[in-house]
């Protein structure tokens, strides 16, 4: 796993990244994903989490509801909290400061790819999910792209889309909806 000081660095150019061609492509299937499972989620006084919030590019798309943003990197949060006004909140996914049951929504995208045990991370946004709360998660699809993105020296542990469902159920994430794009999955969930 990328230790803080990498994402530290990173921040500084992640939003430049993807106004490459290749990058930007790749970002605009990722952000039409997210936004078919997404719709709705922004409704009035929603508490909505953003777990690995990055540089808010996630929270700036979902514009609305009580937002939060959870992220390891200081620097990450200073670019986030530039974009979109939200709680922003230094933090470990797998150990989330917030209360059991506490959040209506919960998107986490491009993080679960980076633990050998995504579940750790799953189990804390099953906590901290109410009953009945939807969550989008993301995570890398096993397949040539990302095995390049490997050879690249980028270390994400790939998955299928059967093997992430294994995951969720485990964790008491119900299946709702899915897509698939290049590099990525992402499905919307719902706490059993
Ligand atoms: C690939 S970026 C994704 C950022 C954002 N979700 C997006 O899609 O633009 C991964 C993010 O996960 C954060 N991160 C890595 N490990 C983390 C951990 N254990 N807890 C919280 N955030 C973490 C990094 O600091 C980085 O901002």
């Amino acid at each position: 796993m990328m230790g803080r000081f990498a994402w530290n660095l990173r921040a500084a150019f992640y939003d430049q990244v993807f106004r490459l061609p290749l990058f930007r492509r790749i970002r605009e299937e990722e952000d039409a994903s997210f936004k078919e499972l997404t719709k709705g989620f922004a409704v009035q006084d929603a508490r909505i989490l953003d777990v690995a919030c990055g540089t808010g590019h996630y929270m700036k798309i979902l514009g609305g509801g009580r937002l939060y943003g959870l992220d390891y990197s200081a620097e990450m949060l200073r670019i986030a909290g530039d974009k979109q006004k939200a709680s922003l909140v230094l933090g470990d996914a797998r150990h989330l400061p917030f209360k059991t049951a506490s959040m209506d929504r919960v998107v986490c995208i491009g993080l679960l790819e980076y633990f050998g045990d995504r579940e750790a991370v799953l189990r804390e946004i099953s906590r901290v999910l109410r009953k009945d709360g939807l969550g989008v998660l993301s995570y890398s699809r096993k397949n040539i792209f990302n095995t390049l993105r490997n050879l690249l020296g980028s270390r994400v542990h790939a998955c299928s889309v059967e093997e992430f469902a294994i995951s969720l159920n485990k964790c008491l994430l119900e299946w709702v909806n899915g897509r698939e794009s290049l590099l990525q999955g992402q499905v919307l969930c719902r706490k059993a």
